[in-house]
């Protein structure tokens, strides 16, 4: 049996969703398909993918085909970071909606930290401080209109969580952060239990560098299981929903089949022991014209 995880809304998130980052536009309605099939409940997108017209896509004609119904589908997208100023946030969840060819999302979270210009790019000369309270308020306001069912953040530190925390009317559901063997995130997660917010993991396999991992393909000798299975087990032992990505079936269905086993106490010490590095940096943020100019900066020390 698939599961899930309860949020501060009330609602529940399924602990295994399909990640949609880097996935090609020509293939992310074929790879959501056969996810969909194989039993994902729950699709993360983002306008920053540059794939969310083929995702609305292939979601209509899974409602099309029968195989599910909108309201068994937990779908999660992001504020893109040129949209911060709240007076951008209703026009562009409006985007996002229509883009997905959806009346609500059922998560709805601001991408990162990190806030660009209007209609511009990445670039450090794009790059301008955030003002996270007052983005909060318009996520809020999403909140309140039922577009947004949850309201969440992702990329947000320690402190930038408890900085939200002191400010937010309606507290985030959810963070949905880097977090896999390598970077377990010990703090982070802590940290979200204690305030009701659910820690979602993206890039559970860190990219595949969790499946090279000695420690961890010992763990999954022992279970006879994959080194992918072990690495997205962890996290739902963790209490933290994951987000694998893959365009392969085989791989889709792999994912998928970690609910009937688990990882014993001993072996999830022995993984609690592998050496720890943050490996999605966000250099890109980085800059003498940022607000961050360090790394240390960006992630408040967590690196
Ligand atoms: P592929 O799409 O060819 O399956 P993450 O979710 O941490 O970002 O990791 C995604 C990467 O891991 C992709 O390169 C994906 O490639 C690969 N991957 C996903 N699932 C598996 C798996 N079960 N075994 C091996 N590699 C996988």
């Amino acid at each position: 049996m698939a599961g899930s995880f309860a949020l501060n809304t009330g609602a529940s998130i399924p602990s295994v969703g399909l990640g949609t980052w880097q996935i090609k536009p020509e293939v992310v309605g074929d790879t959501i398909y056969a996810a969909v099939k194989a039993g994902y409940r729950h699709i993360d997108c983002a306008p920053a993918y540059s794939n969310e017209t083929e995702v609305g896509l292939a979601l209509k004609k899974l409602f099309e085909d029968g195989v599910a119904k909108r309201e068994e589908l937990f779908i999660t997208s992001k504020l893109w970071s040129g949209n911060h100023a709240p007076e951008d946030v209703p026009e562009a969840i409006d985007t996002t909606l229509k883009d997905l060819q959806l009346d609500y999302l059922d998560l709805f979270l601001i991408h990162g930290p990190i806030r660009i210009r209007k209609g511009t790019t990445h670039i450090p000369e794009n790059l301008i401080p955030t003002d996270i309270p007052a983005t909060w308020g318009a996520m809020e306001k999403l909140y309140d209109s039922g577009k947004a069912r949850a309201i969440g953040v992702s990329n947000f530190t320690c402190k930038k969580m408890e900085d939200l925390l002191a400010v937010a009317r309606v507290p985030p559901a959810v963070n949905q952060v880097e977090c896999h063997l390598i970077w377990q995130q010990a703090k982070l997660r802590e940290l979200c239990q204690s305030r009701g917010v659910h820690l979602s993991a993206h890039s559970p396999l860190g990219e595949a560098s969790v499946l090279s991992n000695p420690v961890v393909i010992s763990v999954a000798e022992k279970l006879q299981k994959t080194p992918a299975q072990v690495a997205l087990r962890w996290s739902l032992q963790m209490g933290q929903s994951v987000l694998p990505k893959s365009t392969n079936e085989a791989r889709i269905k792999e994912n998928f089949d970690i609910f009937d086993w688990s990882i014993p106490k001993d072996l999830m010490a022995e993984l609690s022991g592998i050496k720890q590095e943050r490996l999605l940096k966000a250099e890109f943020a980085v800059h003498p014209l940022s607000i961050y100019k360090t790394l240390e900066d960006l992630w408040d020390g967590e690196i």
